[in-house]
């Protein structure tokens, strides 16, 4: 039950799951491999993020954990987080970590109420995440995520992005279906930027985007 005063409680106190639905989270994997050219936009992100050896890296709701083993693969020597509120894809993340050999950690946390410390962390990354949120819930969000990096910390998000034109609009449809109009319409209208500023963080840009089956994936980078 979400508490009246929580950032969730705008959406109904509706916890999205990866898929819109708890019982499609098993089939999440495949679904994004074949819908969201996930290869590419993974790895533009993690290119994006540079993490240096030493680093201490979030990824924002890791959902099955793809990018924080990417990014570990990559970085070996850094130490990253990945933190989901969602304890059943957590399951997942943390089985795939382990057939990987990679040494993460995994918290089960909420966007808004994050378990760190201020300043803990060098970088935070995210992917296909922001459009679960309300506008409400991604500025609190944002804010939290300002909370626990460091002075100078980098922000590195990619997520569905303004509609490069009316066919990336109309492909954008089943992804509103699935999680929801209100969460994802500041997305599709490309205010990502504006609201990743008005949460307080500096140098915003959108650096990328990609035409997907299911619509426009942006790329933004920012500092705080
Ligand atoms: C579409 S999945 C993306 C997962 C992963 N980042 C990726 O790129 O494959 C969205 C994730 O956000 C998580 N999520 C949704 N609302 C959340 C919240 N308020 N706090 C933390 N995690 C949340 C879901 O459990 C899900 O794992």
């Amino acid at each position: 039950m979400t508490r009246p005063d929580s950032p969730l409680a705008e959406a109904g106190g509706r916890y999205i799951p990866a898929l819109g639905y708890r019982w499609l989270t098993p089939l999440y994997d495949p679904v994004v491999r074949w819908t969201t050219r996930e290869r590419a936009v993974k790895a533009a992100l993690i290119e994006q993020v540079r993490l240096q050896p030493g680093e201490r890296a979030l990824d924002l709701a890791c959902g099955s954990a793809t990018l924080t083993i990417a990014a570990k693969q990559k970085t070996p020597a850094a130490d990253i987080v990945g933190v989901d509120g969602d304890e059943g894809i957590l399951g997942q993340a943390r089985r795939k970590a382990g057939q990987a050999g990679v040494g993460l950690s995994f918290d089960r946390a909420l966007s808004h109420e994050l378990p760190y410390p201020d300043g803990a962390f060098d970088v935070v990354m995210s992917s296909l995440f922001f459009h679960h949120l309300t506008r409400t819930a991604k500025l609190a969000t944002l804010r939290e995520v300002h909370r626990v990096l460091k002075p100078g910390g980098r922000l590195h998000i990619a997520d569905w992005g303004g509609a490069s034109n009316p066919l990336m609009r109309a492909a954008f449809f089943l992804v509103q279906l699935l999680d929801g109009f209100e969460t994802t319409a500041d997305n599709v209208a490309g205010r990502m930027p504006a609201l990743i500023a008005e949460a307080g963080f500096v140098d915003v840009s959108e650096t990328w985007r990609l035409s997907t089956p299911l619509g426009t994936v942006s790329l933004y980078a920012a500092r705080t």
